[in-house]
């Protein structure tokens, strides 16, 4: 009888330390969900995070920043950079810029071509190949008027049109030299081998390649650059002619949000 009356209170005493243990127990588990929870949502943020909120904004620094899409990030002042902005404002730094590797493609070429002129960064060549063999896939034959053009060959085209044209005529379609994304390699002016009375025309616009162009130059990575009506935002007036690389994954994301400058797509003037 008293051994049985001694054993309750050790009974009990057991019973508060297994009580004791499952309140630990639950407090553990129940922290643990709720990290867990905190995990899951920080995941969740840190993926569906809207690229265009990571973009620099309009101001002085802007430029400067590097910009990034899709955690991919590219300089938008460094002349090697496939999303570098060149324009009337922003030069290319330095001014004398040569890209380190320039390459002559696969491509038809212009007859009178210039040994500068028929080459291009290394960069763009897969992409350039690819897209002007596709088009001749469906029947539209395109050639490369013009590459990659040094500081010294634009000075000379530059000084050539104004003292033929005059300055302001010359200033709506040539960049003075430092100023052309053709010195960065990786703009190219394009023709249509069937209509070469519309290379660098606005008539290219209407020929089989203009058309190609337009509608299928960002599946390969390239803009039109000097699309019309534009003229306040790029500082040029439309030449459906030149492309410039800036990779397939921006040229797709333009072309979603239906921006067609660079300057509007980066926020900077
Ligand atoms: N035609 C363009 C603006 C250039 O000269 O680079
Ligand atoms: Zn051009």
């Amino acid at each position: 009888m008293l051994d049985t009356m001694s054993e309750k209170p050790i009974m009990l005493h057991n019973d508060t330390k297994l009580q004791s243990l499952m309140k630990h127990l639950r407090i553990t588990v129940l922290a643990l969900l709720f990290l867990l929870v905190l995990m899951l949502l920080a995941y969740l943020k840190f993926y569906t995070t809207k690229p265009t909120s990571q973009l620099p904004k309009n101001n002085a620094a802007a430029i400067n920043a590097p910009a990034s899409n899709r955690g991919i990030t590219y300089s938008l002042t460094n002349p090697s950079s496939i999303w570098v902005i060149v324009n009337k404002q922003h030069p290319l730094n330095p001014l004398t810029y040569t890209p380190s590797q320039l390459t002559v493609p696969n491509v038809p070429l212009r007859s009178n071509i210039t040994a500068i002129e028929k080459q291009v960064s290394s960069v763009i060549v897969p992409a350039l190949e690819d897209m002007v063999a596709s088009a001749k896939q469906q029947g539209v034959l395109i050639n490369l008027q013009s590459g990659y053009r040094s500081y010294e060959l634009q000075q000379s085209l530059y000084n050539y049109y104004v003292q033929t044209q005059g300055q302001t005529q010359v200033d709506m379609y040539s960049a003075k030299p430092g100023y052309s994304e053709h010195q960065t390699g990786l703009a190219v002016d394009l023709g249509d081998i069937n209509n070469p009375s519309c290379d660098l025309q606005d008539c290219f616009a209407s020929t089989a390649a203009g058309k190609w162009l337009a509608a299928n130059a960002y599946k390969f990575g390239f803009i039109l650059r000097y699309p019309d009506n534009k003229q306040n935002i790029t500082g040029y007036g439309y030449e459906p002619w030149h492309f410039r690389y800036v990779g397939v994954m921006l040229a797709e994301q333009m072309k979603e949000k239906n921006i067609s400058t660079l300057e509007e797509y980066f926020n900077v003037q």
